[in-house]
């Protein structure tokens, strides 16, 4: 559990006058001062879940309410298919029926679900009102919540519907993470490998040395690799904000990880799990294609085992991994492309040879 006290730290993402800051520290959910700052206008609707929403809304509602804001909240089911148009729907009946105006901030204060959600309903209420990230799981604190990916899930592919949108700031309050459950701790520890894996071989280092304190919710390690994390993320969005190119890296481990969420059906391994899981086979991949060798892969299998997270693939059948790897949004005419590692700490994004592939699903996948 976090006790120590930690300064809170300030980091920006620059985007022209799309930039923002993201701070990171403790109890900020209840810093009047800071939560008021970044609302443009009087008025603010807090969208949240069932979970989060017991936990953390009246701190934060508070806190606006005495920055002198009017808050409206509106509390969604929890879920990752709950990320779906019929969630949407719900927030934009209560925008209207609240007659939210244009200058209203909606602020996102939950995990990836709510963040992607809440951003996607900024981006496309009254043709776009300013939004915050206040992201309250370890996932949505170190990737999520920032970069301005927005949207929600279609049946057929995930995250399909969105619009890339920033936020006005991220609030990133580690205090919430005392009450995350374990398994949501290790989906956030994914994010963080996979920051190290793709762009940063020390932090790749850092991690494995540290990943028994990340593991124990150490407050310093933790807002470490939160910090580190943030700063490669936002790195990446300054140079390719829609993805042009670069911020496909930031997707290893995806194409087979959003091939699990959707094979399974949304909800049954979490995104962060996927991932994990996701990272082992790409480093199968990238090993069978002679980037880096068998002790780089199992260094990528072993960090994500003992983050707490699975490295054998469920069996959705091969068929049904090629036909849902197809629907990505890094393909091109057709062609699977994966981000590889070449080596370890650095990305490389291409087809492959079916062969190598249907090797790799063969070795990863549960027999
Ligand atoms: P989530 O939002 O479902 O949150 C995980 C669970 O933890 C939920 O049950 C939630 O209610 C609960 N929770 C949240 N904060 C809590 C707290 N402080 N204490 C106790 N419980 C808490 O999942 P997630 O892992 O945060 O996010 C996954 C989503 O993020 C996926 O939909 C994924 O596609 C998306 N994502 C988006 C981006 C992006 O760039 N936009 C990047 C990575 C992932
Ligand atoms: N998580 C992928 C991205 O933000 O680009």
């Amino acid at each position: 559990m976090m006790t120590q006290q930690i300064s809170p730290i300030t980091l920006q993402v620059e985007l022209g006058e799309r930039s923002y800051p993201i701070v990171i520290g403790q109890t900020l959910l209840s810093d009047a001062d800071l939560v008021g700052r970044h609302v443009v206008g009087k008025r603010v609707a807090v969208v949240t879940n069932t979970t989060v929403g017991p936990l953390y809304l009246d701190r934060l509602s508070q806190a606006l309410a005495k920055a002198g804001k009017q808050v409206t909240s509106i509390v969604l089911p929890d879920g990752e298919e709950e990320k779906n148009w019929a969630s949407l729907m719900r927030v934009f009946d209560a925008l209207l029926e609240q007659k939210c105006d244009r200058k209203t901030t909606l602020v996102a204060l939950g995990g990836g679900v709510i963040g992607d959600l809440t951003g996607f309903a900024a981006a496309t209420y009254m043709r776009g009102v300013p939004f915050i990230q206040v992201p309250t799981t370890l996932l949505a604190q170190v990737d999520s919540s920032v970069g301005g990916k927005t949207g929600i899930n279609h049946p057929l592919g995930k995250n399909m519907i969105g619009a890339f949108y920033q936020p006005q700031a991220v609030i990133a309050d580690t205090t919430t993470l005392d009450t995350l459950p374990a398994r949501e701790l290790s989906a956030g520890l994914a994010e963080v490998i996979k920051h190290g894996a793709i762009i940063d071989a020390p932090f790749f280092d850092w991690i494995e040395a540290n990943i028994a304190k990340l593991m124990a919710r150490d407050a310093q390690t933790l807002a470490y690799a939160i910090q580190r994390s943030c700063e490669i993320k936002a790195d990446v969005v300054r140079q390719d904000e829609r993805e042009g190119g670069l911020r496909a890296i930031l997707n290893f481990g995806h194409t087979f990880g959003h091939a699990i969420e959707a094979g399974l059906g949304y909800g049954q391994w979490l995104h962060g799990e996927a991932v994990g899981c996701g990272m082992v086979m790409a480093a199968d991949l990238s090993r069978r294609l002679g980037f880096i060798d068998a002790a780089a892969s199992e260094r990528v299998r072993a960090l994500v085992k003992a983050a707490g997270l699975p490295v054998v693939a469920p069996d959705i059948g091969a068929e049904r991994w090629l036909e849902l790897m197809q629907v990505d949004k890094k393909n091109e005419g057709g062609q699977i492309k994966f981000i590889l590692i070449k080596p370890l700490g650095t990305p490389v994004i291409m087809p492959v040879p079916q062969e190598a592939l249907l090797a790799t699903l063969k070795a990863c996948v549960q027999q």
